[in-house]
């Protein structure tokens, strides 16, 4: 940990509960005495109102300078409109690897306590190319695409980072019974990294299976290592074992790269009410304390977060209490002393 270093982060509020959410968690990262300059942009269809550009040019150069980010949910039309920003940004970036961690909390009351599973989701291809087009009226056809160099970089981050943190067993998660070819490939990959590391167990589930075993029996998985948009499937699923979507975190991470970010979107539903669960940010942003070095300091901020969640008395509402976004943000801060 730096004394006196301070990290310049770009900031992306997001939209939605985002700003809420990203309100309670500067503040209580702001309190574990790390150092930080924030550089603040808006995305989206706000930053398209007031700049005239989804992304604003100068966003792209904060995070190149950077190299890191903390950015909340951007909401993204469905069925049309404008291209994911989330998308946009992790392609721009490389950001190949999205790591989820998934995990209880002490205190909340869940189906299965004691769950612990790493999702790796591929980043980058998959149907999240945006390859898409009308061959003729009432057909559509989309591109799914899977690289020998994609599926090997991701399967060797989840390796990787199984030997460095003791992790015992992989799964790789696939529908190759059907998508032989693409699912094929990504699976041959995995495989042959595999075969670096002896030490982590390989294994490999239908995808369709998967999510039947991961709601019946969560402990026999590890670590999931998937393409894009399983990835993006299961890791929902893997919330709700563990208390919902205002929980889990994750991060985006390149060769240069990291854009930190919860699991979750902006929540239309219960946006501007201050009743939002600030949780999967507050623990996107303690990945990013470590990935920034700042081990003590994310020590603190988890302990404190773990400790008002072990005495169960300033819970949100979604994981079963009744204080507001701003009210669980005061309670961290206390337990932080
Ligand atoms: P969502 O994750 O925003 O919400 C799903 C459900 O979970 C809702 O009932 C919501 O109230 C609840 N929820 C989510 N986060 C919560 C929190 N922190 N505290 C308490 N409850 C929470 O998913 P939805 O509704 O499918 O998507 C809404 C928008 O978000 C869409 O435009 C979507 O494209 C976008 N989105 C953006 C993401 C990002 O910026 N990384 C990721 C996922 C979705």
């Amino acid at each position: 940990m730096s004394e006196t270093k301070t990290h310049k982060v770009t900031l992306i509020p997001g939209d939605g509960i985002g700003p809420e959410v990203t309100q309670a968690v500067l503040r209580i990262l702001e309190a574990t005495g790390v150092k930080f300059e924030w550089e603040r942009f808006s995305a989206g269809a706000e930053a398209f109102e007031t700049q005239g550009e989804y992304i604003p040019a100068a966003l792209y150069e904060s995070i190149e300078r950077n190299k890191v980010a903390l950015k909340g949910p951007v909401t993204t039309p469905i069925g049309g409109g404008f291209k994911s920003i989330n998308v946009t940004l992790r392609k721009r970036f490389d950001l190949y690897a999205n790591f989820r961690p998934i995990r209880n909390l002490p205190g909340l009351e869940t189906h299965w306590p004691g769950v612990d599973i790493i999702v790796v989701r591929e980043n980058t291809e998959g149907e999240y190319v945006g390859l898409e087009h009308e061959v003729i009226p009432g057909v559509v056809e989309s591109l799914k695409v899977i690289t020998d160099k994609g599926s090997t970089r991701i399967a060797r981050f989840a390796f990787e980072y199984a030997r460095k943190h003791g992790r015992k067993k992989i799964h790789s998660i696939h529908k190759a019974n059907i998508m032989k070819m693409s699912d094929g490939l990504f699976l041959r990959c995995a495989r042959k990294v595999s075969e670096e590391f002896p030490e982590v167990q390989y294994g490999e589930h239908i995808i369709d299976n998967t999510c039947m075993q991961l709601v019946m029996n969560p402990f026999q998985y590890d670590m999931l290592l998937l393409e894009n948009l399983y990835g993006d499937i299961v890791s929902d699923l893997c919330a709700g074992l563990v208390g919902g979507l205002g929980l889990v975190p994750g991060a985006n991470l390149g060769a240069d790269c990291a854009i930190f970010e919860a699991v979750h979107g902006s929540a239309p539903d219960i946006a501007g009410k201050d009743v939002a669960n600030p949780t999967a940010l507050l623990q996107s942003g303690i990945l990013m304390l470590r990935h920034l070095d700042e081990m003590t300091a994310a020590d603190r901020a988890e302990v404190a977060l773990e400790k008002v969640y072990a005495e169960r008395k300033t819970l949100t509402r979604d994981v079963g209490g009744t204080a507001g976004t701003t009210q669980f943000a005061e309670a961290v801060l206390a337990a932080m002393g």
